[in-house]
């Protein structure tokens, strides 16, 4: 009854190392985007599991034959929809010790090196950031867990025993009201919901003509829910946000949180990332003064999904929000804080050793050699806002902070009122190619083509074909 034999496992394990990395040398040999119809996959994989023994040769013939391709290549230097996200060599081999190592690091003894390792590594990011050593750091497995975790520990801070008594039926509890953008992501929306502060509290501040939050509306909205009996209680300020990476202004934002005693979350899921590069530091500008912050090295710093890194100032509020001790989890150490138990500190007690594919890229790289790789992306986007502002049918529709672009073909032999048709047309068509894949947004009720650089194998080449198949589809509908 034991496991695979290990002489199969040194064969296939070197044999997929070789696979991963002939992918990895020529990721583009695939369609970017899944040509796959809905229940394709499924219907070629049997509906009941085997019931006797099947060799690993016959279960890679069918990863080959049945699961890639259903594959959408996020390693594909084309991959340029949403935020484009990668992983990378290092990683996948800090991932791959991960899984063999199988470590839960629910306490401190369960792995002392999980535990010390996050410890270290958060502290190494948030120097890399810019962020001062008040904020102590939580591995979470993604930017809606981290935002979630916020809102509970925003909660807790009220002192109003919601963790003892609830929220049901209480008549001493005040309607409790939050407040973000109406460009933040819905994960903000979904901590409330979750949470029990319910989507009707969840206050959508209005934007300005650059998609950010205009502090003066969050103002007024806390001051008008005070009025009428509600307790604001947590605002999260976007850095980055999912649609156009608008920043929002949050020194302005900071100043009406400490004013109306009101916890600062800020969600740097994607443009967090940035700060690492020194003279974009400024997108971090007051984050300092937030009560918690989030960002996702495995948007844009080359870490394999999942790693979100939550910041907090007030760790024990935290844990108070979190933290139970059952019998069975006592330890000598932990008794005498000693120690850190992750555990404490979040939903999950189990928990990944996620710590050590960060470490092996910051080491891999050097933080100089992120910066160098941030820089070229950051680059990437102001070359491409440069070619679509030259070109007289195509225009940006925001500012390029970081490295996304936002923009519309606007021929003006074509009524602006099927503006909205043509882009799609012209996005499906790029993304039919397999060259390239983009996506979309709306702003303003215009629908507008997203690319966001993220991959660590994009270069200028691929923006340019992304640029020459945009304008040949727009060429086509003459
Ligand atoms: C600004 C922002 N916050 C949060 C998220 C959610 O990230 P996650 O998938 O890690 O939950 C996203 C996703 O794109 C995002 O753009």
């Amino acid at each position: 009854m034991a496991d695979m034999n290990t002489a199969e496992f040194r064969k296939y394990g070197k044999q997929l190392i070789d696979w991963l990395a002939d992918y990895l040398e020529q990721p583009d040999r695939y369609p970017v985007l899944s040509r796959v119809k809905p229940g394709e996959i499924k219907a070629q994989l049997p509906t009941a599991p085997p019931s006797s023994p099947e060799s690993f040769d016959a279960i890679l013939e069918d990863f080959n034959a049945i699961i890639l391709p259903g594959i959408t290549h996020w390693n594909q230097p084309g991959f340029m929809a949403y935020f484009g996200i990668t992983g990378s060599m290092p990683g996948i081999l800090g991932e791959l010790l991960t899984a063999g190592l199988n470590v839960n690091g629910m306490l401190w003894r369960t792995s002392p090196s999980a535990t010390e390792l996050e410890e270290v590594v958060l502290d190494w990011l948030r120097q890399m950031v810019g962020l001062p050593p008040s904020f102590e750091g939580v591995i979470m497995d993604t930017a809606s867990s981290s935002s979630m975790i916020a809102v509970a520990a925003a909660r807790e801070a009220l002192n109003l025993r919601v963790r003892e008594a609830g929220m049901a039926g209480r008549s001493d509890l005040p309607r409790l009201t939050m407040y973000t953008s109406e460009q933040s992501h819905s994960s903000i929306e979904k901590a409330g919901l979750v949470l029990g502060i319910g989507q009707a509290n969840v206050r959508k501040i209005e934007t300005d003509a650059e998609y950010r939050m205009k502090p003066d509306r969050l103002a007024a909205a806390i001051e008008t829910d005070r009025r009428s009996g509600c307790v604001p209680f947590f605002v999260c300020a976007t850095v980055g946000t999912t649609s156009t990476a608008s920043i929002d202004p949050v020194p302005a934002i900071a100043d009406i949180c400490a004013r109306e005693g009101v916890w600062l979350h800020v969600d740097g899921a994607y443009g967090g990332n940035a700060a690492v590069v020194p003279e974009m530091s400024w997108v971090l500008d007051g984050v300092a003064r937030a009560d918690s912050f989030v960002m996702n090295p495995h948007k844009w710093l080359f870490t394999p999904i999942d790693f979100s890194a939550f910041y907090t100032r007030h760790v024990d509020t935290l844990k108070r929000a979190f933290s139970i001790l059952p019998e069975y989890l006592r330890t000598a150490e932990g008794d005498v804080n000693a120690v850190k138990n992750y555990m404490d500190y979040g939903v999950q007690l189990g928990r990944r050793f996620r710590a050590l594919k960060f470490w092996f890229i910051v080491r891999t790289y050097g933080v100089d050699g992120l910066i160098d790789r941030l820089r070229a992306h950051l680059a990437l986007a102001k070359q491409f806002e440069g070619w679509v502002r030259a070109a007289p049918d195509w225009a940006v529709a925001a500012p390029v902070h970081f490295s996304t672009v936002n923009f519309y073909a606007c021929p003006a032999r074509i009524p602006a009122a099927q503006w909205n048709a043509l882009n799609e047309r012209i996005l499906n068509a790029v993304n039919a190619g397999g060259e390239v894949f983009l996506s979309h947004t709306k702003l303003n009720d215009r629908y507008v083509i997203h690319l966001a650089i993220g991959n660590i194998r994009t270069e200028e080449k691929h923006i340019a074909r992304a640029w020459e198949l945009l304008q040949a589809a727009l060429e086509s509908e003459k």
